[in-house]
């Protein structure tokens, strides 16, 4: 058990009448840690020793230097990969595997930051294309902006972590980490990985705190800079209302659609799909939602895909043969159960699932569904995917595009016309070919239109967001 708090610069601050918040196990609500939740004045302390730092040490720090602390950091965190993927297993319900999986993903994202740290360039402006711009030298330079507010979510409190602390620590800032409540444990493991790597104490301080108690302040304090956050839409609605002019990074949710043509590849469609809608129990932002199928394969789809479905594993996220664990909370699973037993009462059919046991919730395959259902048109978050037919590729394209969000869509066709075709027309952050919408590599731009969010992740997109355009002019004599 561990009996944790907020982190400033590397000094845990524990007791003296802060508050306690137990840390369960989603699986079997035991105590997996305690931690000791920030008062103002504690965020106040951390902004301030991010503040100081960031200007007497992180924004002077040489790109060698930084991309050294990066480098070595990916290797204690590699080293300890079952360790991590312990925690992850114990306070988010994360199987096992998944958790491995999702370290090796931080490690390289450590790694692409480092490599970035030494390619963040300026520029020379051509001063005298402008009347009167002759005998003058005009330089932009990428500079650091400061103190980054980084909010996170608990389904993946280790590599969405990285995704703001590593760009951060590249561009010479320093960040205020809010970690979820229920997964902040990850958070503490990973700083003593980047003190122990030799980043400046204070360069990354983490407060703990519930919701807006802690993450408001934050998020309006005038000392941050930018304000950079994966969560849902109403929360980042929020911020961007409470951001003023700070720079924000708003990874939001979506519904993700996947449509699959007639000419695809099935087999590897509905094995990889399996994967699109259920993995870490369908609680991804990208997560498959709704597959659309050309209704002249509608049915061979589905009697490939619901075998596949029926032999997941759903149980004790620690099992290695575990492939669903429970969902964040037996609340959370609840609500999925809701929207089932809704979308069922409006005429849908459940062909698997649709159970719960406590925190666990079955995979379940939904069809019969009409675009006005929860489980269609907001965001399911819930192991949870609806099978949907359509006749054209017009139809296809419109069903996918009626949503209010828009972060990744999958494709599935052999006809690279088409694939482009869909590419343009579907409005979303990005588009998957032969792949599912749950799939992310994380070096590439990643970020929503819509209710999906603003901004981009993909370590150099976000070094780049977490930089200001310097000009520096010379008038020579
Ligand atoms: C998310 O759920 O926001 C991120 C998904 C991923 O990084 O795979």
């Amino acid at each position: 058990m561990i009996h944790t708090g907020s982190l400033i610069a590397g000094e845990l601050l524990l007791g003296s009448g802060r508050v306690t918040h137990e840390v369960r196990s989603p699986f079997n609500g035991e105590l997996v840690g305690k931690i000791d939740m920030a008062t103002l004045k504690d965020l106040d302390q951390a902004i301030e020793t991010a503040h100081r730092i960031f200007h007497q040490t992180m924004k002077k720090l040489p790109a060698h230097r930084r991309a050294e602390i990066l480098r070595k950091a990916a290797d204690l965190l590699e080293a300890n990969t079952d360790e991590f993927a312990k925690i992850l297993a114990l306070e988010a319900g994360k199987p096992i595997r998944d958790g491995r999986a999702e370290v090796g993903r931080a490690v390289q994202v450590i790694r692409f930051a480092a490599d970035e740290t030494k390619k963040i360039e300026g520029e020379l402006v051509p001063m005298d294309g402008a009347i009167g711009g002759e005998n003058r030298i005009g330089m932009v330079r990428r500079v650091p902006i400061g103190v980054i507010g980084a909010i996170t979510p608990f389904n993946f409190p280790l590599n969405l972590v990285l995704h703001k602390v590593a760009p951060a620590i590249a561009a010479g800032n320093t960040v205020v980490l809010k970690p979820a409540e229920k997964t902040p444990l990850t958070s503490v493991m990973l700083a003593k990985v980047f003190e122990d790597a030799g980043l400046p104490s204070g360069a990354l301080n983490i407060v703990m705190g519930a919701g807006a108690q802690v993450g408001e302040p934050l998020v309006t304090d005038p000392r941050i800079s930018k304000i950079t956050f994966t969560g849902s839409a109403a929360v980042g609605l929020r911020i961007r209302q409470l951001a003023g002019l700070k720079k924000v990074t708003l990874e939001l949710g979506s519904n993700s659609p996947n449509i699959v043509f007639d000419d695809a590849n099935l087999d590897a469609a509905a094995t990889s799909l399996v994967r699109g809608a259920f993995a870490f129990a369908g609680q991804v932002c990208i997560s498959a939602q709704r597959i659309y199928v050309q209704k002249s394969v509608y049915q061979s789809f589905i009697d490939k895909y619901l075998p596949l479905v029926k032999k997941l594993v759903l149980g004790d996220p620690m099992q290695e043969t575990t492939d669903l664990g429970p969902m964040i909370t037996e609340a959370a699973a609840i609500r999925a159960e809701q929207w089932v037993q809704e979308a069922q009462s409006q005429g849908a059919t459940v062909l698997t699932g649709g159970n719960r046991q406590g925190s666990l919730f079955e995979p379940t395959v939904l069809v019969n569904v009409t675009p006005d259902m929860k489980v269609v048109c907001q965001e399911v978050f819930a192991p949870i995917v609806s099978v949907i037919p359509f006749e054209t590729e017009d139809e296809a394209i419109r069903l996918a595009n009626d949503s209010n969000y828009g972060l990744q869509a999958g494709v599935f066709t052999n006809d690279i016309n088409r694939a482009f075709r869909l590419a343009d027309e579907l409005e979303t952050g990005g588009v998957w070919i032969n792949e599912i919408s749950a799939y992310r590599q994380d070096n590439y731009p990643y970020g929503g239109v819509k209710l999906s969010g603003v901004g981009k992740e993909g370590v150099k997109y976000a070094i780049e967001d977490m930089t200001e355009l310097k000009f520096i002019g010379i008038k020579l004599a």
